[in-house]
């Protein structure tokens, strides 16, 4: 939780919205003030909210394929956006199963996803912009063009890969050319990089954002972002963007005191402070020890990942990572206090409530197991 936990603005507002009561099926005016906010922070003017990072990605997916007409999909190999069908393909996969670089296979994320929904989404590997653009070349040529691709501008589950410099420039040309719709996942990325996301982050606005985590909190809420073109399909009821709770009550009233009160420009820069001092100090313990692998991070994440090659894409983590050391990491931080959301493609989240000391803990913990490992 980038605002730490029970933080006593969003407990505040929490506690005085229950009053007023929780549920309506209907708008509050704490909605209109988030997806203000919300507009001015991702330079996208439209807004429609969720429960949570599937509902996101999977209502965006749906509006993409309403406004183009298509059915295909395009995303980033290894990356995770959520727990509906259309996305759980082409994540979590073997290094030998990931098929030739130009064209990676379509493979499902466990049982229970229809073999024709696996194949009408398909994968290209981060960070390589003129594969893209061949790939999207052939798929128009055999007349399955996608409706949109949808990827993190920075991928956030496999540790922490930066876009290199160009990438996103480039994706957004492309896609922009075949006509095809950029969504930029802002699941990890979004209120937690900056206030802006990798949008703001990276200066590359894409054609819709998706929200959820950070939004509420810590409750349920999410959101997608559009153009005014993408929205049209939305507003003429062409394609239905519904659910029960989405914007309730309680959700928005935690989202308005979180990005009007807890995620202030004081905030990043406390965060951006904060990881400019563990990655220094977990670089300084790397060059002490000798280890293969090396920080990285942007905002409030980041990761130290133990791999003697940067890190670019899937294919490469899968080659590369070690995990055995990644796992021990993780035990050895627990062991000392420190919880980090388990899992070897995990990052940390530094929150607003962290301090100097707690970074500096955290890089005393990670020269206790350089020293360790190298013993
Ligand atoms: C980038 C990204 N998109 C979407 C999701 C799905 O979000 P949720 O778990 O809220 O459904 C996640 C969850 O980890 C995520 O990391």
């Amino acid at each position: 939780m980038v605002q730490g936990h029970a933080h006593p603005a969003i407990g505040k507002a929490i506690a005085e919205r229950y009053e007023l009561g929780t549920h309506f099926a209907a708008p509050t005016e704490d909605s209109i003030v988030v997806g203000e906010a919300l507009a001015e922070r991702f330079a996208l003017p439209k807004w429609r909210y969720t429960n949570s990072g599937s509902e996101s990605t999977m209502d965006a997916i749906r509006i993409a394929r309403g406004l183009t007409g298509r059915d295909e999909i395009l995303k980033i190999f290894g990356s995770y956006h959520g727990h509906h069908d259309a996305v759980m393909v082409s994540i979590g996969i073997e290094y030998d199963k990931i098929g030739p670089r130009e064209a990676p296979a379509s493979l499902p994320y466990g049982a229970g996803i229809p073999q024709a929904i696996v194949d009408m989404t398909l994968a290209v590997h981060f960070n390589d912009a003129e594969n893209m653009d061949r790939r999207l070349t052939q798929l128009a040529a055999e007349g399955r063009l996608p409706a949109c691709v949808i990827m993190e501008a920075a991928m956030m589950n496999l540790g922490v890969v930066l876009p290199e410099p160009g990438y996103l420039e480039a994706v957004r040309e492309i896609t922009k050319r075949h006509g095809v719709i950029l969504i930029f996942d802002e699941v990890k990325t979004g209120i937690c990089i900056a206030a802006g996301g990798a949008v703001e982050k990276f200066g590359v606005v894409p054609d819709m954002v998706t929200l959820a985590k950070a939004l509420g909190g810590g409750l349920p809420t999410g959101a997608i972002g559009m153009t005014e073109e993408v929205a049209t399909v939305v507003e003429d009821g062409s394609v239905y963007q519904v659910g029960t709770y989405n914007g309730n009550p309680l959700g928005m009233a935690a989202a308005r005191a979180n990005l009007l009160e807890v995620m202030t420009p004081e905030a990043y820069a406390h965060l951006d402070h904060l990881n400019e001092r563990i990655l220094k100090g977990c670089q300084a313990v790397i060059d002490e020890y000798g280890l293969d692998g090396y920080p990285v991070g942007i905002g409030s994440k980041g990761c130290v990942t133990f791999s003697p090659e940067k890190v670019t894409d899937y294919a490469i983590f899968k080659e590369n990572q070690d995990a055995e050391l990644s796992e021990l990491a993780w035990l050895f931080n627990l062991n000392r206090g420190i919880f980090m959301t388990p899992g070897r493609e995990e990052e940390w989240t530094l929150s607003v409530t962290h301090t100097d000391e707690a970074v500096d803990r955290y890089v005393e913990v990670f020269a206790e197991l350089a020293a360790a490992v190298s013993a």
